[in-house]
């Protein structure tokens, strides 16, 4: 069966934390934080809330915006770096919580491209027929382990949750390829060590790669599915800071107003960043069924990754003549 999206879901947790709160606690301005990155408030977890409640609610929510139940999720695949437990994962609380009794749980760590690679998961478990539904999550806690002294990384980051569900569908594009990529030997530019698990962060070297590596990764990708930068109807790079999103976007040639700005409001949330700017795009009517939808993704690892997916009606996607363009393969 061909793997398309079918659903989209987000949770952010109530609690509102504004630049102007941080600058009480760190040296820091609000002009600054929005000049060098583009956030003004972030979402944070708070006393006893759970990873697992808020990923809860974004698969409920997926599953509502599909029709679907939780009885025919066969997978829930959950990417994220700061699940409630060291062990268990997310996924099995999440399924319970959830009621999908029968599906099978797992978590995934490719830090902020931990998203696409559960779609390519996904995708692949839908096209070979090992599973019909498929829930992909990306959900982080990064105020778990944000450094809340160090200023030039407690600005940073965010929690949430978004949530897609993956399924068949008879026509059109659905999920049609992507390009993934790593460089371990530049992990020491961004990592947390495990025995003070606090995000430690090269900056500027990051900013580098991470516009480097989302141009070239976008630009294989559109290249090997007979795509260019014009047949984008909408762009969800991940969501670290509005001067990588636009420089990403200007390498790519994808006007602003086709691409998803949401960092303001979300701050970096790694996995959860993409799936929250779908969400945050359908609701605002900027992502109408039968759109062709580019995504990239790139974070510690160093790990990234680019997919292209139609947007969830296959016949809306015909009727534009774009499915014929795409030559299509899930990996
Ligand atoms: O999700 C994984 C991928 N992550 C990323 O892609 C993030 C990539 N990196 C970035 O987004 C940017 O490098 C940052 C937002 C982290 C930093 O922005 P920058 O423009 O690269 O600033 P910088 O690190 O070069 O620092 C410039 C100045 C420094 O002061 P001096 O040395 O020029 O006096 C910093 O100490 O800004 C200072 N600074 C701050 N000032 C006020 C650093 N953080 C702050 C702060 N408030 N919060």
């Amino acid at each position: 069966m061909k793997p398309g999206i079918l659903g989209i879901g987000d949770a952010l947790p109530p609690r509102v934390v504004t630049n102007a709160d941080l600058v009480g606690e760190l040296d820091t301005s609000d002009e600054w934080i929005v000049r060098r990155t583009g956030i003004r408030e972030r979402h944070w977890l708070q006393g006893d809330e759970t990873l697992a409640d808020l990923a809860t609610s974004a698969c409920a929510a997926a599953l509502r915006d599909a029709g679907k139940e939780p009885g025919d999720v066969d997978h829930v695949i959950i990417a994220t770096i700061t699940p409630d437990q060291l062990t268990p994962g997310l996924a099995p609380a999440v399924a319970a919580k959830l009621g999908a009794e029968h599906a099978g749980v797992v978590d995934l760590n490719a830090a902020c491209a931990g998203f696409l690679y559960g779609l390519d998961h996904a995708a692949a478990l839908v096209e070979s027929g090992r599973a019909r539904h498929v829930l992909v999550v990306g959900a982080e806690a990064l105020s778990r382990i944000t450094d809340h002294e160090d200023r030039s990384t407690a600005v940073l980051f965010g929690d949430g949750a978004g949530a897609a569900l993956v399924g068949p569908i008879s026509e059109g594009v659905g999920i049609a390829g992507f390009e993934f990529g790593y460089d371990a030997e530049l992990a020491p530019l961004l990592y947390a060590e495990r025995e003070r698990p606090l995000l430690r962060m090269a900056g500027q070297e990051v900013y580098r790669h991470a516009v480097a590596r989302m141009t070239e990764a976008s630009e294989r990708l559109l290249e090997r599915l007979g795509l260019d930068a014009t047949s984008i109807d909408y762009f969800v790079p991940h969501q670290a800071n509005a001067r990588i999103v636009i420089a990403v976007a200007d390498a790519l040639d994808v006007p602003h107003e086709r691409v998803s700005f949401n960092v303001e409001l979300t701050a970096n949330t790694s996995a959860a960043s993409i799936p929250l700017g779908l969400a945050a795009a359908q609701r605002d009517g900027r992502l109408p069924a039968g759109a062709l939808v580019a995504m990239v993704a790139f974070g510690a690892g160093f790990v990234w990754g680019a997919g292209v997916s139609s947007w969830k009606d296959g016949a809306a996607i015909d009727k534009r003549g774009k499915a014929q363009k795409v030559k299509t393969r899930s990996t």
